[in-house]
C-alpha cells in the first residue's frame, strides 16, 4: 500500500485579467489568461488519524493551518464525494508567494486533491477533479491543468492555450499579503457609475504566446485589476517603476497582487532586474522563474 504521496504544482501570473462588471452572485466575469510559472509548492498526502495540515518554508507561518485552508478543504470535498473519512495528514512545502496574487492556495487546494486521490484509490477522473477544483475555487482548476489557458465565466471555465517559448520573468515579492476580494471590491468602488465592457481575450496577446515573441507579449500583458491594487498599495508604483528602470519589458501586477511581475528578454536580464529590484528596497525579495510549466503532478 501507498504510505504516502507528494504533488508539486506550480505559481501562476495572470498576462491578461480582464475584469466585467460585478454580477448578482458578487462575482465577476473573467477573460482571464493564466500563465504557469516555474515556482511550486508541494503537498505530501500521508494517512492520520484525523485530517491535519502542516506547512514549512521561510512564510509559513502566514499559512492557515485549519478547516480554511484550501488544502484540508479539497481532502473534504473529495471523502465526502467518495463517502469515506478524510483522515490524511497534508504537508505542504511552500515556496509560493502567500496571498501574492499568484495563486499558492488554489495551488495547494489543487494539489491536495491529486495527492488523497492518488493515495485513497478513489480514482476520480479529470472531469472529476476539476468540477471539485472548480468548487474550491476560480483559480484551482488552472492550477492542475497549468501550461496556459483562458479562463472565463469566474475564471474556472478554461480552454487550453498554445505556448510557443520560454518566457524569462521576475516577480517582486511584497511585505504582507492582499485580500483578493478586498481588490474586486475596490475594483467595483473605482469603477463605480461607469459602463464596465464586457471582458474579452485578447487575441494579440494569445498570438504572442503561441509564437514565443517575448516582445509582442510584452506589448499584449494587461490586467484590470491592477489600478485597484495600486489604490490599497500604493507603494507598488515605485516597485514597478524600479523594474522597468532595470530594464524589464514590460511590469505589471499579478492577479490580485500584490506581487508584481517583470517580463524580460531573457536569464541575464531577469537577473540584472532582480537584482537591481533586490537593491531597491522596494520589495521583501526577488525571485526568478520561467513559464510554462506544467500543472499539479504525483512525483
Ligand atoms: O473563487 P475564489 O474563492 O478564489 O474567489 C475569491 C474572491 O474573489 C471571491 O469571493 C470574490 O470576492 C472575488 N472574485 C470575483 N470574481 C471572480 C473571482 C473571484 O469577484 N471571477
Amino acid at each position: 500500500m501507498t504510505r504516502s504521496v507528494t504533488v508539486r504544482v506550480p505559481a501562476k501570473v495572470n498576462v491578461q485579467l480582464a475584469v466585467g462588471a460585478a454580477r448578482p452572485d458578487g462575482f465577476h466575469d473573467l477573460a482571464n489568461v493564466f500563465l504557469a510559472v516555474g515556482m511550486y509548492d508541494e503537498v505530501t498526502a500521508t494517512p492520520a488519524d484525523a485530517l491535519r495540515v502542516t506547512c514549512s518554508g521561510p512564510d509559513a507561518g502566514l499559512v492557515p493551518l485549519d478547516a480554511t485552508n484550501l488544502a484540508a478543504r479539497a481532502a473534504i470535498a473529495l471523502a465526502e464525494r467518495h463517502g469515506i473519512a478524510p483522515d490524511v495528514h497534508l504537508h505542504i512545502a511552500k515556496d509560493i508567494p502567500v496571498a501574492g496574487g499568484m495563486a499558492g492556495g488554489s495551488a495547494d487546494g489543487a494539489a491536495a486533491l491529486l495527492a488523497c486521490d492518488a493515495l485513497w484509490g478513489t480514482g476520480a477522473g479529470r472531469e472529476e477533479l476539476l468540477a471539485l477544483c472548480a468548487e474550491l475555487g476560480s483559480d484551482v482548476p488552472f492550477s492542475l491543468t497549468g501550461g496556459a489557458a483562458l479562463g472565463v465565466g469566474r475564471g474556472e471555465r478554461l480552454t487550453p492555450a498554445e505556448v510557443g517559448g520560454t518566457f524569462h520573468w521576475v516577480f517582486a515579492v511584497a511585505d504582507g499579503g492582499l485580500s483578493t476580494p478586498a481588490v474586486y471590491g475596490e475594483f467595483d468602488r473605482l469603477t463605480a457609475g461607469t459602463q464596465v465592457p464586457e471582458p474579452t481575450a485578447s487575441a494579440a496577446l494569445l498570438a504572442a504566446l503561441r509564437t514565443g515573441d517575448t516582445a509582442a507579449l510584452a506589448d499584449a500583458l494587461s490586467n484590470d485589476l491592477q489600478a485597484a491594487a495600486l489604490s490599497l498599495r500604493p507603494s507598488l508604483a515605485d516597485t514597478l517603476a524600479a523594474g522597468t528602470a532595470a530594464g524589464a519589458l514590460a511590469a505589471l501586477v499579478s492577479g490580485s497582487g500584490p506581487t508584481t511581475a517583470f517580463l524580460t528578454d531573457g536569464e541575464e536580464s531577469a537577473r540584472k532586474v532582480a537584482d537591481a529590484l533586490l537593491t531597491s528596497g522596494t520589495c521583501r525579495d526577488a525571485r526568478v522563474a520561467t513559464s510554462p510549466a506544467a500543472g499539479a503532478t504525483v512525483l
